[in-house]
């Protein structure tokens, strides 16, 4: 068999997920305990997949020193962009490494199983020049979408229409298969988006194909969408236990309600409650008597006592005085402080490094 490649377009800025994203990059975010580029890299190479070029800019160095050469058996390159290519211009910087013959294309905030030999036949079956993972979902426009024919050729790509503009419910998911003749197709040197500037042109000339994916599929790219993802990624963990990470010291009258995720070196004190779908990363304190249910806590989160954290979404370092509540929707930034007794009722966002002295009630942002 020939050798299969891949390119991860991930140098993103993760705007939708500001404030989180403006300390660890989108693809380092975790679910259920791994960051979620593990996560894609792990389904690449159980497809056969043997090589990685990840396309990469926005914070580079975090992303390379945490995965290095090597990924499970796959190599790994890199392509630096030292500015943003946009998609199109990422695919074309990576054009060394992947023009000896067809290769997967995959935007890195995408959490799905795509069956990559189904897409890669279907596309020699049909002589593609590229080939498009399609999903079906409710509202289209946030997203590219394909019309396509009985033999499931893209007659119009278009990128985010506009409410009543889109010509179906089918939208790019964000995988494909590209023959290297779609290099043909992109400017060297300038930023470029393959959705708008070459999907199009591929449609028209008769060469662009759809997949039909009806798997459980997301785009971590908001905060909303993250969280589903987290969710279906925990419901997969078991139900009657929960996961628990090497070291973990948990006070006997504490209970671990499953689905739950809690990271290595975590503590949680007496008469705590953690879960269910909650993922809680390394290094965690949670105080005594604290309750923390469908929330994802980064690492190095501290609880104080008494504090009740419900559906929410906790930063790296942030410390949780006594007998607060975050509730649903809040997000809080790394190293955030939050003083005892506060209480972030829902949709509050708080900025890095801040510290929050008195109770929100109402959705806001703390800058
Ligand atoms: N290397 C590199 N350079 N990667 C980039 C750049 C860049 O300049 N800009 C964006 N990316 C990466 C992002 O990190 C992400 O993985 C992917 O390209 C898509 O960018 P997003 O910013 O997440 O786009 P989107 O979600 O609005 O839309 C895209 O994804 C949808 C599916 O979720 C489009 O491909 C849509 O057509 C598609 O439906
Ligand atoms: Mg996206």
């Amino acid at each position: 068999m020939s050798r299969l490649r891949a390119l991860i377009l991930a140098g993103g800025f993760g705007t939708r997920l500001r404030p989180l994203s403006c300390t660890l990059p989108k693809i380092m975010f975790p679910v259920a305990g791994r960051p979620m580029i593990e996560l894609v890299l792990s389904n690449l190479y159980s497809n056969g997949v043997d090589e990685a070029v990840l396309a990469i800019g926005y914070m580079a160095d975090v992303i390379r020193r945490h995965l290095g050469r090597r990924f499970e058996g796959m190599r790994l390159h890199y392509s630096l962009e030292e500015t943003p290519m946009g998609t199109g211009g990422a695919v074309k910087k990576a054009e060394r490494f992947l023009r000896d013959g067809d290769f997967f294309v995959l935007n890195s905030d995408i959490i799905a199983s795509p069956p990559l030999q189904e897409i890669l036949s279907s596309h020699v079956v049909k002589d593609a020049a590229a080939t498009i993972m399609l999903h079906r979902v409710k509202d289209p426009t946030h997203f590219g979408v394909a019309k396509i024919d009985r033999s499931l050729r893209i007659e119009r790509f278009v990128e985010k229409p506009r409410r009543g503009d889109a010509p179906s419910r089918w939208i790019n998911a964000g995988v494909y298969v590209l023959d290297p003749e779609v290099f043909d197709y992109l400017p060297p040197g300038r930023k470029a988006s393959i959705e708008r500037e070459v999907f199009p042109k591929l449609a028209s000339s008769r060469r662009l194909y759809g997949y039909r994916y009806n798997g459980e599929w997301f785009d971590i790219g908001r905060f909303e969408e993250y969280k589903r993802a987290n969710r279906a990624a925990l419901s997969r963990l078991s139900r009657n236990e929960p996961s628990v990470g090497s070291d973990v010291r948990v006070h006997a009258d504490a209970r671990l309600v499953p689905p739950l995720r809690l990271g290595p070196r975590s503590r949680v004190g007496a008469g705590a409650t953690l879960g269910p779908y909650s993922s809680v990363g390394e290094s965690v304190v949670v105080g005594e008597g604290s309750k923390v249910s469908g929330s994802i806590l980064f690492s190095r989160v501290h609880v104080g006592k008494n504090s009740h954290i419900r559906n929410a979404v906790v930063g790296e370092g942030a410390v949780v005085g006594e007998n607060v509540r975050i509730w649903d929707g809040c997000v809080i930034g790394d190293k955030v402080y939050i003083h005892d007794g506060v209480r972030l009722v829902h949709d509050v966002t708080v900025c890095p490094h801040k510290e929050v002295t008195r109770s929100i009630t109402c959705p806001g942002v703390v800058t």
